[in-house]
């Protein structure tokens, strides 16, 4: 299937069936999720905390997402592989298209970048050079400090009108799907009734979207040291390292003499 094919078939799923993205990092991980029939594969720039050991996501490079995203598309088959574009590497127009070939380069089949009516020109010359977009509004990682912390977006309708702005703005640079984050939910359905494109929440509640996005680590328990409330929970992988190598290690036997 080609990437314009993947991107019909889920743009065919609005109103029909919700649409499932998850983050991957690394090769095994990324077979297993297409394997497990997962729509959309993001290596996000979530890496950097869950992968690099780093507090948040502004030391991010575009050489660790290059490096990551070929891993991830080794892996890749059936599920569409998108690749966050890091912090600082779309601040013009012709940086952005410059960092988004690089990333297609490296096997991504579309690019994700945050922001929305200030990154409109960014995501049309994205766009218009053929390479597609997912465009992320709401609470934006990259901009934690500035924009006043790990809030929920959206509670005054002067924030709801600006969401439905931002949606306006990539929509109109042709971006074929929006990520909304941390978002009140009743704002969040209000923007997918309003969306001509898939919706995809995280921290937005649930059934308010087109589709939800997790972080792969919070969704298997890999992450202990933090887990966002929002996050849904289905394994306890942390818990099962630890005891496969304390059982291991405890297992260790002295040569014979
Ligand atoms: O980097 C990331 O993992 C993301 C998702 C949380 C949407 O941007």
């Amino acid at each position: 299937m080609t990437p314009q094919d993947k991107i019909s078939a889920i743009a065919s799923c609005k109103g029909v069936r919700p649409v499932s993205q998850l983050t991957a990092y690394d090769y095994p991980t990324a077979r297993l999720l297409d394997e497990a029939g997962i729509d959309m594969l993001l290596v996000g720039d979530s890496l950097g905390m869950m992968v690099l050991g780093f507090p948040d996501t502004t030391s991010v490079t575009l050489e660790h997402m290059l490096h990551h995203t070929a891993a991830v598309a080794r892996g890749t088959s059936h599920a569409l592989l998108i690749a966050d574009m890091p912090i600082h590497t779309y601040d013009t127009p012709e940086q952005a298209l410059h960092s988004a070939r690089a990333l297609i380069d490296a096997g991504a089949e579309a690019v994700k970048l945050e922001g929305g009516v200030d990154v409109e020109d960014r995501i049309r010359a994205i766009t218009q050079a053929g390479i597609p977009v997912q465009a992320h509004i709401g609470l934006l990682p990259q901009h934690i400090k500035e924009d006043g912390g790990y809030r929920m977006r959206g509670k005054t309708e002067i924030e709801a009108h600006a969401l439905l702005e931002d949606l306006a703005a990539v929509v109109h640079a042709g971006a074929f799907s929006v990520v909304i984050e941390c978002t009140v939910p009743e704002v969040a359905a209000r923007v997918t009734a309003a969306s001509p494109i898939i919706t995809i929440g995280i921290g937005a509640g649930h059934g308010t979207c087109d589709g939800e996005v997790q972080v792969i680590h919070d969704l298997i328990g890999a992450f202990p040291w933090f887990t966002p409330r929002f996050a849904s929970q289905h394994a306890d992988v942390a818990a099962s390292l630890s005891a496969a190598a304390t059982t291991w290690k405890n297992n260790l036997e002295l040569p014979r003499s």
